[in-house]
């Protein structure tokens, strides 16, 4: 019963570690919005618990979107695929 308990955390665990998105923000997001989003020094503001973050991206990437600071955003997001940038997203809205 152990075992099978402990291989289902571990599998479990590893679905969540491959999480497409998260790899993304870990690449592309991580270094200037912190492990959970929480961050706020650069962006000025935490992005954990943001809404609409797909939104908010695809807007930052074709430039209609975005603070004084959003050429960052856009250069960031530059070279990310629209599937990258999906997947990045859904991740984001789980971070609390
Ligand atoms: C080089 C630093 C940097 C990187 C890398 C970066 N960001 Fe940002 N991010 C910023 C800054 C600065 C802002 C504020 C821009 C503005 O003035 O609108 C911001 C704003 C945001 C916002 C908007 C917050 C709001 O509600 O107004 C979201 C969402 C966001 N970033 C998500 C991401 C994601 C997801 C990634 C990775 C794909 C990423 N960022 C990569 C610096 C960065």
């Amino acid at each position: 019963m152990q075992r099978i308990v402990l291989s289902l955390i571990l599998s479990i665990s590893a679905v969540f570690a491959a999480s497409p998105g998260m790899k993304v923000y870990g690449k592309a997001c991580v270094e200037c919005h912190g492990d959970n989003g929480k961050e706020v020094s650069i962006a000025g503001k935490e992005i954990a618990g943001s809404k609409d973050v797909l939104t908010k991206l695809v807007g930052y990437k074709n430039g209609t979107f975005g603070g004084e600071q959003k050429a960052t955003m856009q250069a960031s997001l530059a070279p990310l695929s629209d599937d990258e940038l999906k997947e990045v997203a859904a991740y984001v809205e789980t971070l609390k």
